[in-house]
């Protein structure tokens, strides 16, 4: 009788779900979706489908499905069609372009929309639904039986794409693309350009391409060690490649036809190296490979750079254009006789104000042309117009700074930076050196608390960024985008109250399988370990809640969420070592002296110390630990010398310290700085037993 009961607690559960649409997978999650029971098959296996879009609308969406996975046959009248897409007005509360409904009913699928954007997505989710409610593998077509309403609730959805660092080619950014698509993602922000290649051509300034789009190594890290200097496409061994106005057009224009537009980006006034190797009168020296800064104070450099944007607006017809701005050395411009000469003309404060003057310059110059200016957010410092979009990388605050000004904003901050490890840090491929698992990238809303219903209108949207100084194949591209980019989608398109990470992580789960099917390298979700074991809870020591006395303070930098209790609030640090656990020590011993208030045995005195090269955070120079009874007469308990490797280019966690029994009331614990000057020491916790 009990098992009855249960069985049909069981079938309600599911039954009840399958009502909710909960089984039904679809990433972005729809604002509203109704499911029953059944499904639509095509008889024979193919189906007919109609669409009342008229003509290039109309042709290049039939072409999109006749060369997907579902099984149609266009047909010419609306009655009788299985599968029909139908420009509707919708209701007067539903009219966003990108909004769509799609019901399914045992006849087949009606798809409506007030935009062919709409009824491109409605295609999507038709895609996402196919097959759902047949056992995986029979290859049956079906259309489970379900009404979906859905609009987005961001308009900008992005994929960011670094092609300078390494050269990724037109193949590998369509495939992408494609994938971008199925996750109703619409822009493709190319960050075409940087210090290590100028990777499009200009006609006004072919030795951009001629002489920077090549190199003589392949990896990023080995030409920065080598000199960094650039070679000709001919040389032997030559690494590297660029986009022509041809392939430039081909991929704005297979974007187009996914309803992707594509943001192009010109990096200046920094990250202009390579300019500075091709053309180096541009910059403050007139020498090439001193900085990456081109001079702003030359009249030739504004020339520079409309002459490149002149071209950008012939090749890219959406209306942003993204002008990097940041990162730059401003240095450069405090000791240059140009910059500062035209800083006395124009009044301007200082070299903050310097590149806000440029960026004003460039603003004005692209709104007479129609075009609308993004850049990084450095460019709101020394002022901006109100009609330049920000796009926010160094963290939240600069978004919810830009919105309160009243700029359109564009979120990215580190957690939407997919050149971060999203696992086990030590042995991931290495990425940028932090650690953003999906779950992080999950959590992360676009839209900051705290902003006014106003302010907020403001927060375009999101997307995930891809910088390839140490990603240097498409396989190791892919396993850093998939499935984050998911995640990327959905906060952009889901509004907050429908998501659920639960619910995401299984889809997600199922999507990997999907992406490694469709052959994408997708990093492996159901393998993943996640952080730091040591961090996944509390620690419970001796030291607990005693005050540590530091002989050096740690850095202001570093100063760890509990302050100087941090070293002892039982809390260890995640891979991550922003985020409050660790402590900095900045060029100096990390000496800490703790008294437990009482002579106690002990029996452990420990700390891991963390090593990640791309940071200058080295493990010590040795380790002592002594003990005292007295606060007066200290024994050295260990001392255990180490010498770092400060070449090793992996992410390490090392314990040092001393195990054994004793009597102590205080003890000590001295870490020797690694001895480089500039280096960090970080510890997260001292433990005692
Ligand atoms: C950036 O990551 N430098 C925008
Ligand atoms: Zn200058």
């Amino acid at each position: 009788m009990k098992r009855f009961v249960l069985f049909l607690l069981l079938a309600l559960a599911v039954v009840s779900l399958a009502a909710q649409g909960q089984d039904l997978r679809l990433i972005p999650y729809p604002c509203y979706m109704q499911a029953e029971e059944g499904m639509y098959a095509p008889e024979g296996g193919v189906a007919t489908v109609f669409t009342n879009l008229r003509g290039t609308d109309r042709g290049e969406l039939l072409d999109y499905i006749a060369a997907s996975s579902l099984p149609l046959r266009a047909v010419r009248r609306q009655e009788g069609a299985h599968v029909r897409l139908l420009l509707d007005n919708l209701d007067p509360s539903f009219t966003h372009p990108e909004a769509y409904r799609v019901e399914i009913t045992p006849q087949g699928a009606d798809c409506y929309a007030c935009d062919v954007r709409g009824l491109f997505y409605a295609f999507q989710t038709l895609l996402w639904l196919d097959g759902q409610r047949v056992p995986a593998g029979t290859g049956r077509h079906s259309l489970p039986l379900v009404k979906i309403y859905d609009a987005p609730r961001l308009e900008w959805r992005g994929w960011h794409m670094d092609v300078s660092r390494h050269y990724f080619d037109k193949e590998f950014l369509k495939k992408q693309l494609r994938m971008m698509a199925r996750y109703k993602m619409n822009r493709f922000h190319w960050h075409l350009v940087d210090d290590a290649g100028w990777r499009l051509e200009v006609k006004r300034y072919p030795e951009l391409t001629d002489s920077t789009a090549f190199r003589p190594w392949r990896l990023w890290e080995d030409w920065g060690r080598a000199g960094g200097r650039f070679c000709s496409a001919r040389s032997k061994g030559a690494y590297g490649g660029y986009f022509t106005q041809r392939d430039v057009r081909e991929i704005v224009e297979y974007a187009r036809r996914l309803h992707i537009t594509v943001v192009p980006e010109i990096d200046v006034p920094g990250h202009s190296r390579a300019v500075l190797a091709a053309y180096p009168s541009l910059g403050c020296t007139g020498k090439a490979y001193e900085n990456s800064e081109l001079c702003l104070g030359a009249e030739k450099t504004f020339e520079f750079v409309t002459g490149v944007l002149s071209e950008i607006i012939d090749l890219f017809p959406d209306e942003y254009i993204h002008i990097g701005g940041d990162e730059a050395d401003r240095s450069h411009w405090a000791r240059c006789p140009r910059c500062q000469d035209l800083m006395r003309r124009e009044g301007l404060q200082g070299v903050e104000e310097l590149q806000s003057w440029f960026t004003r310059r460039v603003e004005d110059w692209l709104t007479s042309r129609g075009r609308k200016l993004i850049g990084w957010d450095e460019i709101m410092e020394g002022g901006l117009s109100s009609r330049a979009t920000v796009m926010a990388w160094r963290g939240e605050k600069w978004g919810v700074q830009a919105a309160r000004e009243g700029h359109d904003v564009v979120m990215t901050p580190w957690q939407c930076y997919l050149d971060n490890a999203q696992d086990d840090l030590t042995t991931e491929p290495r990425g940028v050196g932090g650690y953003v698992p999906l779950r992080l990238t999950y959590d992360f809303d676009p839209v900051p608390a705290g902003l006014s219903e106003a302010e907020a209108a403001h927060i375009l949207g999101l997307q995930g960024n891809v910088w390839t100084e140490r990603i240097a194949t498409p396989q190791h591209a892919e396993y850093m985008i998939y499935p984050r980019i998911c995640a990327i989608a959905e906060n952009g398109w889901t509004l907050p109250e429908r998501k659920s990470w639960e619910r995401f992580y299984t889809f997600a789960l199922d999507e990997v399988d999907h992406l490694h099917q469709a052959g994408y390298n997708a990093f492996n979700l159901a393998a993943e370990k996640g952080d730091r074991e040591e961090a996944q809870g509390p620690v419970e020591h001796l030291a607990v809640g005693h005050s540590p006395v530091y002989t050096h303070p740690a850095s202001a930098k570093y100063p760890g969420r509990h302050g100087e209790a941090t070293l002892t609030d039982g809390e260890r640090g995640s891979y991550n070592y922003q985020q409050g656990q660790w402590l900095g020590f900045e060029d100096e011993d990390c000496e800490v002296t703790i008294d437990l208030d009482s002579v106690v045995t002990v029996h452990e005195v420990s700390a891991d110390f963390m090593q990640r090269a791309d940071q200058w955070i080295w493990l010590p120079a040795g380790v002592v630990v002594s003990a005292s009874q007295d606060g007066t007469q200290w024994t050295v308990l260990s001392n255990e010398p180490w010498e770092p490797d400060f070449d090793d280019p992996m992410i390490r966690f090392q314990r040092f310290g001393w195990q054994g029994t004793t009597e102590a009331r205080f003890v000590r614990l001295s870490a020797k700085a690694s001895g480089r000057r500039g280096g960090w020491l970080f510890t997260d916790e001292i433990i005692v037993r």
